[in-house]
């Protein structure tokens, strides 16, 4: 098993390895009393893991009930949050109680952000499921729903007090789904690790993947540690979704987290050489997502572009901040206007 701290105002360890859910409620207790339990879970995540994960739970102590939601990114919404949040007012917890995620973003994002908002905030634990939640969501503290239109447009800052990455979950994970991890992994050697860069070019990435987890984790780390509440540095995260965020909004979610920042990247790449910001060229960086799965090639024209990212929180008033690569394994920010900034966008998309 593999550890990694995050050194945020109260650390919290991310435990990495296989058959931790199965172990959940003895490394739950090493960080919290037993104590009663809502786990958040959507209905495909809860009816492979729930079970076990109760039973484990129930080992050491803790009383668990489930909320459950239908799977897929339309369950982040108000309503969903309004409705977890009632759950746990009639489960009768309280602020010495716990908060259990268990699956994918989704469920990190609105039970973490549910976690956050119930009696001004109860701590909460992330159990990621799936590759992408493990290498981003689960860990950072970032929560969140969505608003029509608009991902994450209401949420919180509220930091797990452990995260439990049982890689044997990954099992259950289709071809699409370890290829939107892979999209976050990649995104993360651009801006931080060339060997991260490199090793998702080879059979190593997914043949040990508790390693792969955990090289994006330092990198996450090392962004998120210093700037919790994204001001500064942590915004270099960003990198790919820009556009990213604005095509994933503009295909209604039909288009996943990970391919809507493959597209992101290899636009903003396009862009950022095009507008002579960048030396790194998109063309070292498109055939390694390709070979994951990930598409490149942007659906929508640059106006629908423009206009989706500027609803994003990466705009501040007139000026907007996004993330430029140096060359591969170095970002920089950069704030521009919003008229260079749409010639940006008209550059990286056509
Ligand atoms: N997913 C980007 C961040 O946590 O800042």
């Amino acid at each position: 098993m593999k550890t990694v701290v995050i050194p945020t105002g109260k650390p919290y360890e991310v435990l990495i390895g296989r058959g931790l859910i199965g172990r959940a409620g003895q490394e739950i207790a090493r960080v919290h009393a037993p104590c009663r339990v809502c786990v958040v879970s959507d209905s495909r995540v809860s009816a492979l893991y729930f079970f076990s994960l109760e039973a484990a739970l129930k080992a050491a102590g803790f009383e668990s009930r489930l909320f459950t939601f239908p799977e897929g990114e339309a369950s982040k919404t108000l309503q969903t949050f309004g409705e977890a949040e009632a759950f746990l007012f009639a489960s009768g917890l309280t602020r010495s109680d716990l908060v259990v995620t268990l699956g994918g973003g989704v469920a990190g994002d609105l039970g973490g952000f549910a976690a956050a908002c119930y009696q001004r905030g109860i701590p909460f634990v992330q159990i990621p499921t799936s590759l992408l939640c493990a290498v981003d969501a689960s860990v950072g503290g970032k929560t969140a729903v969505d608003l029509p239109g608009g991902k994450n447009m209401v949420g919180a800052f509220h930091q797990p007090i452990l995260v439990l990455c049982d890689t044997a979950a990954f099992s259950t994970l289709d071809e699409k789904r370890w290829a939107d991890g892979a999209a976050e992994s990649v995104k993360h050697g651009l801006i931080r690790d060339t060997a991260l860069f490199e090793r998702m070019s080879s059979p190593l990435w997914r043949e040990d993947v508790d390693s792969t987890v955990e090289m994006n984790l330092e990198v996450k780390k090392s962004f998120v540690c210093g700037d919790e509440t994204d001001r500064g540095k942590r915004q270099l995260l960003n990198f790919g979704h820009t556009v990213g965020h604005a095509v994933e909004s503009l295909s209604g979610f039909s288009l996943s987290h990970g391919q809507a920042v493959a597209i992101g990247m290899a636009a903003e790449m396009r862009a950022a050489r095009r507008m002579g910001m960048s030396a790194a060229g998109e063309n070292d960086v498109i055939p390694v997502l390709r070979s994951l799965g990930l598409p490149t090639e942007c659906p929508f024209g640059y106006r629908e572009v423009v206009e989706a990212a500027l609803g994003d929180k990466k705009r501040a008033g007139n000026t907007i901040t996004f993330a430029v690569l140096d060359r591969i394994g170095q970002a920089r920010l950069e704030k521009t206007d919003l008229d260079t900034f749409a010639e940006y966008v008209r550059l990286g998309v056509e």
